[in-house]
């Protein structure tokens, strides 16, 4: 696992966007090789969302051959309303780059038939060779996705229950209230998440430290779900000063210094 420490928020997102572009270029997407992108919602992504929208209306990326999925969306929310994770992903990214709505994919909140739908995800996963690369947020219990705390690590796209915990952080975004979140919903599951080529995990701010160092620090555990990015073969993790202020110093230094390392090598 490549861990990365920046001094902000800010340094985090562009450098994600940076290495997002640098990713797309470097596969030469075509209309029958795309390049595939795992995406997530939160406010941890929408610095780098910006960012790529940016490079994008500058001309510098191209998301004609991108094709996206997203992580997870909760049930009862049709795509249009203002909450819904199909709503954000429009609103924050698609509308704003040249993607083709045909290489966007979301899991139906509305479906009747929970099992069908989760294996139709897979399946177009499947069908488009997997995800190159999968960029997640963290929950402040190390969630990823909506892959709460003692979900399996070869769990595939299911629906689950959210926890109380996470209903009170996420209604933040429902007007804070809790009664209004949705209590189920479709995810992907770790497994799903892992069979990415790459993963990049962004995690920004004081919430989340304990979650960072659980990912980084402690033994590969179910009660911490990012922590199983240990044992990926190409896992990053980055985060602000902040989000990593619980680590061991020695554990800072080893990761900086493996970076200084490689800029050296440059
Ligand atoms: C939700 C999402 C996750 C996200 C997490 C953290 O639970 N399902 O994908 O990573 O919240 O969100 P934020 O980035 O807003 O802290």
């Amino acid at each position: 696992m490549r861990v990365l420490i920046k001094p902000d928020y800010d340094s985090c997102a562009k450098w994600v966007a940076e290495y997002i572009v640098y990713k797309i270029h470097q596969a030469r997407p075509t209309a029958d090789k795309p390049f595939v992108l795992g995406l997530p919602t939160g406010s941890s992504p929408l610095g780098v969302y910006q960012e790529l929208i940016k490079q994008n209306k500058e001309g510098r990326v191209s998301f004609e051959h991108v094709v996206t999925f997203n992580m997870d969306e909760y049930i009862g929310l049709p795509p249009d309303d203002p909450q819904s994770y199909c709503h954000f992903m429009w609103e924050n990214f698609f509308n704003h780059i040249n993607i083709q709505k045909k290489n966007v994919h979301m899991l139906d909140g509305m479906t009747k038939d929970y099992a069908a739908e989760c294996q139709r995800y897979e399946d177009e996963i499947k069908e488009v060779g997997g995800v190159n690369l999968f960029l997640c947020g963290i929950g402040t219990d190390g969630h990823i996705a909506f892959n709460e705390p003692a979900s399996s690590f070869a769990s595939r796209t299911r629906i689950k229950l959210l926890k109380p915990e996470t209903i009170k952080a996420n209604s933040r975004f429902f007007g804070g209230d809790k009664g209004l979140v949705p209590e189920k919903v479709l995810t992907v599951g770790i497994g799903t998440i892992m069979d990415a080529d790459e993963i990049i995990l962004i995690a920004s701010g004081k919430n989340k430290q304990e979650a960072i160092r659980q990912t980084i620090e402690c033994g590969v555990n179910h009660l911490c779900p990012a922590s199983i990015l240990q044992m990926h073969q190409h896992a990053i993790v980055i985060c602000d000063d902040f989000a990593a202020d619980k680590l061991h110093p020695d554990t800072i230094k080893y990761f900086k210094n493996i970076e200084r390392a490689k800029m050296v090598a440059k």
